[in-house]
């Protein structure tokens, strides 16, 4: 299969619907509405509307049907990056190859238009037709739940609290599972709700976002030592400066290398009950461990 090609076509069509879906940037006040659309549209690799995209796909759904759903993931993602970069938080300057949105319209607006996306990715939910087996509240309680303070916000606490301390593999991994896997999960979990899955395909994605969620994070962690800040259009660099806990610092290169690369099989071997129809998952898994960004 072409995923540069599927990919190229899942990042349109939900481009497009963030276009539609966000308020333009003529609407008063208009410093929120330009932040939040700064944010939103700077070139992020939309992975996890796309797993959204995939997992309904995977499912035998109708792929309009998930696109509420997909764009809700991506809100929810770029609202939690706005804030990671303030100066509270990592303190970076750059993100997605510009300038930070704190640089650009002030902390104040900033954590606004991180919490204006926080609120509209609700909003965008109750956009999803409903099914017999999820209802809308379903979908709520999904995101709500990977995106509150016994997941991402967990992560991003235990993420802050550690720095500069030296913790556990365990403890690391727990903060990693919070701040990033529990999202990427959570995408899949919706994508098969859209598209009304069966209990048994939905826990073969849960099983299979869990491992895919936590490499990922592995290699951002990896990919902040080893790529450049041109390529990552963040600073490269960055959580040796911050003295952040992470896999290479925990375990050194070459072993977290391989923790990412067995997660990676791990989730593969969840795949199993789609046979076929896991192609797609199946090449986004190998995507994301290689990536290089
Ligand atoms: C960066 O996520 C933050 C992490 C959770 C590691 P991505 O690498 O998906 O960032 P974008 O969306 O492409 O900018
Ligand atoms: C960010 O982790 C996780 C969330 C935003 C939830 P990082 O702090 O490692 O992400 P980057 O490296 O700044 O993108
Ligand atoms: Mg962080
Ligand atoms: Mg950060
Ligand atoms: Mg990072």
């Amino acid at each position: 299969m072409d995923l540069p090609l599927y990919l190229r076509e899942k990042v349109r069509l939900v481009d497009e619907a963030l276009d539609r879906f966000l308020p333009a940037a003529r609407v008063k006040p208009t410093t929120i509405h330009q932040a939040m659309r700064y944010s939103i549209f700077a070139g992020g690799k939309r992975l996890r509307p796309v797993l959204v995209l995939a997992a309904a796909e995977a499912c035998g759904g109708i792929e309009e049907n998930a696109i509420p759903a997909a764009c809700a993931v991506e809100c929810i993602h770029t609202y939690s990056l706005i804030h990671d970069d303030l100066p509270c938080m990592d303190d970076d300057d750059l993100r997605r190859g510009r300038p930070t949105c704190h640089k650009v319209f002030g902390d104040a607006i900033a954590v606004l238009a991180g919490d204006a996306l926080l609120t509209l990715a609700f909003e965008l939910l109750t956009k999803t037709p409903p099914h017999p087996r999820y209802s809308t509240a379903h979908l709520v309680r999904e995101l709500a739940q990977s995106a509150g303070s016994r997941a991402l916000i967990a992560g991003q606490v235990m993420d802050l609290e550690s720095e500069g301390k030296a913790i556990s593999v365990r403890n690391l991994q727990f903060i990693h599972r919070s701040k990033t896997a529990a999202l990427l999960s959570s995408s899949l979990r919706l994508g098969a709700m859209c598209a009304n899955a069966t209990p048994k395909k939905l826990v073969s994605l849960t099983q299979f976002g869990e491992s895919i969620g936590l490499a990922f994070q592995v290699i951002d962690d990896i990919l902040d030592v080893t790529q450049t800040t041109e390529k990552l259009g963040k600073t490269a660099g960055k959580d040796i400066e911050a003295t952040k806990a992470t896999y290479p610092s925990i375990l050194g290169l070459d072993k977290s290398r391989r923790v990412a690369a067995s997660l990676t099989q791990k989730a593969r071997s969840a795949l199993e009950p789609f046979g076929r129809k896991g192609e797609i998952l199946h090449a986004l898994a190998d995507m994301l461990v290689g990536r290089d960004h």
